[in-house]
């Protein structure tokens, strides 16, 4: 097992992930880390992962994506994202702070689209590996609060919505049920957060969390 910390943050879509992990990158700057810190996007986080994410963001009259090319699109970035980045950063001692990982697709492609778990569960297996995250943070929040949120980012410009988003309001609902059902699974994985509450009070739970679980993130020793 290699001596870095693998953190994640999970949820719907504007729930509130990159604030927090934009806030633990500014955290971990200021604490002066004695360890690497790498911060990832999936899908994306390669070069190979970019193209792919460009290409599952688009959104056209005549660009489809069935259920299953979006599963193995995902899966492909992932296993890209995995070995060319986060083992080796892992094997250094480092952390690695990812914004979604595996979880993401066990509920978005396997609950919420509805493919066979089973087949899911295998290709998670395939393309991730064994190393699983130490902690995830799951960023809990009504389905229709995170979408206004996102809705509300976009701003005066009003980008178009990217294909998730587009999905009805009970793809969402689903979604969030998948995750709360993911997190019970596995309590000592999950964190789960009340998205509803203020960036600042998200923040200082995560961060003390981080540093009774590892002794202080910052230190170089796992506890
Ligand atoms: N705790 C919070 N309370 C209120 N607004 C928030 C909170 N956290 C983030 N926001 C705002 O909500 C919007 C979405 O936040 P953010 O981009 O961090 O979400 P996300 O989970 O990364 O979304 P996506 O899944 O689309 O990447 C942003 O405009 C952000 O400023
Ligand atoms: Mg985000």
């Amino acid at each position: 097992m290699d001596r870095g910390i693998f953190i994640t943050f999970e949820g719907s879509d504007g729930c509130g992930k990159s604030t927090q992990i934009e806030r633990l990158r500014l955290r971990l700057t200021e604490d002066g880390a004695d360890r690497p810190a790498t911060f990832l996007r999936e899908p994306g986080g390669t070069p190979l992962g970019e193209e792919i994410r460009r290409l599952l963001k688009r959104s056209a009259p005549d660009w489809n994506v069935s259920a299953e090319a979006e599963l193995l699109l995902f899966a492909a970035s992932r296993a890209q994202l995995v070995r060319e980045t986060i083992l080796p950063a892992l094997a250094g001692g480092g952390i690695v702070v990812c914004d979604r990982f595996l979880d993401s697709t066990t509920v978005y492609q396997g609950v919420a689209r509805r493919l066979d778990p089973g087949v899911v569960n295998a290709i998670n297996q395939f393309a991730a590996g064994e190393r699983r995250p130490d902690v995830t943070f799951l960023l809990d929040l009504p389905p229709e609060v995170g979408l206004s949120r996102a809705y509300q980012r976009a701003g005066p410009l009003l980008l178009p919505p990217d294909r998730m988003e587009l999905e009805p309001l009970a793809f969402y609902e689903a979604v969030r049920a998948g995750y709360l059902r993911l997190a019970a699974l596995e309590p000592e994985r999950f964190v789960v957060l009340d998205a509803s509450r203020t960036p600042d009070e998200l923040a200082r739970l995560v961060w003390t969390h981080l540093t009774e679980r590892f002794h202080g993130p910052c230190t170089s020793h796992r506890a």
